[in-house]
């Protein structure tokens, strides 16, 4: 059967700015698929970033409305959507061999109802390859087309089609979108969508467009009916959210933003993903004065070199990125930085590297995501020829690895002895007997305790230190 194309994507228009609209939605189930979905289950698998994980929510929201139900077991799912990742090729393999999986249950029950959603849609080579190769596939979704997951519905279950719908430039902030969250007591708030950064290495700015921020009273609002619901943590979402507000003709900042939402009565605010460049110092002041503001800030460096720095349009020097550092470990001495560091950028010499890792030995980080560098098509980093082997890239990851851990085990050793504030999350997924959470500066602890904890702040002692994560005793 042919596709039948609604939308694709087109990188130029991705990168276009429009003026943006705010569109309050009022979503209408027809009658048809309503009875159709009747006992019908959903399943959903979510890759990526937490951008991804509120999406997912999001068609949780919808697959809801249809009067569908959740399933965690693939095999049993009537709709089954697979929401992707492409901001390294890896994730894109996963999914692709995901895929493939699929197609077996998809040969058994041809009923089953498949979508692939997320970045990987964004892109025209995926969806070349799902034309010639995946063409079980019943629906490719964009990450702004999210609202015609109903009508593309439709016309799978009534008219028979497969869809393709991938718009590629977005004009528009959806309001009230349905939404199921997977928890009761933590929760994504979007701020901004999109991002105009550009560092040379990254795809997301071509996958989810120019940035868009939300007005601050539609954020207030949907926190406010969070902390009505008894939610304990928000975390403020974006993937830039230092830069909150320079879209919007209203002045406001993030630090305006963060200090009228920590000012709600919600026990725990966290926001993600800072950007150095749009690093304003008044940010640090609104953490200080507010208690319920958690004493963790992601900021990624992705390399230590000025020079590579550069290369990468990351906008800010080596200097420039500790000078936050300082700034904010002096005014609050126990905020914990984690950040992204990527390895083997093209090109990057053993002194660029000598120079990068000598450097963020000095930060001292308390955690640290780290990745090798990946071509990403489209991108301007993707253009230059690479001459670095990647046996030399191996061994560069290795170094810089040594480095964090011990940096992380010092700064874990910090709190050896102390009390800290801990939501409990879930049972631990490494040992049974043991509740998981994290504390007020996102130190993941271990502890053991009833499960009917979960989704409380209690209070832990820490007893010892596991690099990644540390051990505790409940204080009664
Ligand atoms: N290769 C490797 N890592 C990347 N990241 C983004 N693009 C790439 C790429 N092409 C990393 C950055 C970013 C994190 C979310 O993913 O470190 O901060
Ligand atoms: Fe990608 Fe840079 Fe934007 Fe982060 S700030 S999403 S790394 S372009």
């Amino acid at each position: 059967m042919k596709y039948n194309v609604l939308s694709k994507p087109d990188f130029k228009k991705a990168l276009l700015k429009k003026e943006i609209k705010t569109v309050c939605l009022n979503i209408k189930v027809p009658k048809h698929l309503k009875d159709f979905c009747k006992d019908k289950k959903y399943f959903i698998k979510t890759h990526g970033c937490q951008a991804n994980y509120r999406d997912s929510e999001i068609y949780k929201g919808y697959f809801e409305l249809l009067g569908l139900k959740e399933t965690d077991i693939l095999e049993k799912a009537d709709f089954i959507l697979i929401n992707s990742c492409a901001v390294r090729q890896k994730a894109e393999e996963k999914v692709l061999s995901e895929l493939g999986e699929i197609k077996q249950l998809k040969t058994k029950d041809k009923n089953k109802i498949l979508i692939l959603a997320g970045c990987m849609a964004q892109e025209e080579k995926n969806i070349r390859t799902i034309i010639n190769s995946f063409n079980f596939v019943d629906l490719v979704l964009g990450t702004h087309d999210l609202n015609n997951l109903v009508r593309n519905l439709d016309l799978i279950i009534t008219k028979n089609q497969q869809i393709i719908d991938v718009s590629s430039s977005s004009g528009c902030i959806y309001e009230k979108l349905p939404s199921k969250r997977d928890s009761k007591f933590k929760a994504f708030v979007n701020i901004t969508y999109g991002c105009d950064k550009f560092c040379s290495y990254c795809i997301v700015p071509f996958l989810r467009g120019r940035q868009r921020s939300r007005s601050i009273e539609s954020i207030l609002k949907e926190c406010k009916e969070l902390e009505k619901s008894g939610y304990k943590e928000i975390t403020l979402l974006g993937q830039n959210v230092t830069s909150y507000g320079k879209d919007l003709k209203d002045g406001k900042s993030f630090a305006n933003l963060l200090d009228k939402v920590a000012s709600l009565n919600i026990p725990r605010i966290n926001f993600l993903t800072s950007h150095p460049f749009d690093f304003d110092y008044k940010i640090i002041d609104v953490i200080k004065k507010h208690k319920n503001i958690m004493r963790y800030m992601h900021l990624p460096i992705q390399s230590g070199c000025d020079s590579i720095l550069k290369l990468m349009n990351r906008k800010y020097t080596f200097d420039e990125y500790a000078s936050i550092i300082e700034e904010t470990r002096k005014k609050i001495p126990d905020i914990r930085f984690s950040t992204d560091i990527i390895v083997g950028f093209p090109n990057e010499t053993k002194k660029q590297n000598e120079e990068s890792l000598k450097n963020i030995k000095k930060i001292n980080f308390d955690g640290a995501f780290t990745f090798i560098y990946s071509p990403r098509e489209g991108t301007t980093a993707a253009k230059i020829k690479d001459n670095v082997p990647r046996k030399e890239k191996t061994e560069r990851f290795k170094k810089l690895t040594n480095i964090l851990r011990e940096s992380f085990s010092k700064s874990n050793q910090k709190y050896i002895g102390k009390t800290l504030s801990v939501l409990v999350d879930s049972i631990s997924k490494t040992d049974k007997n043991f509740l998981s959470g994290y504390s007020h500066e996102n130190l993941l602890i271990n502890f053991k305790g009833n499960k009917d904890l979960i989704g409380s702040i209690v209070k832990v002692k820490v007893i010892s230190e596991h690099i990644y994560f540390l051990k505790g005793e409940i204080v009664i």
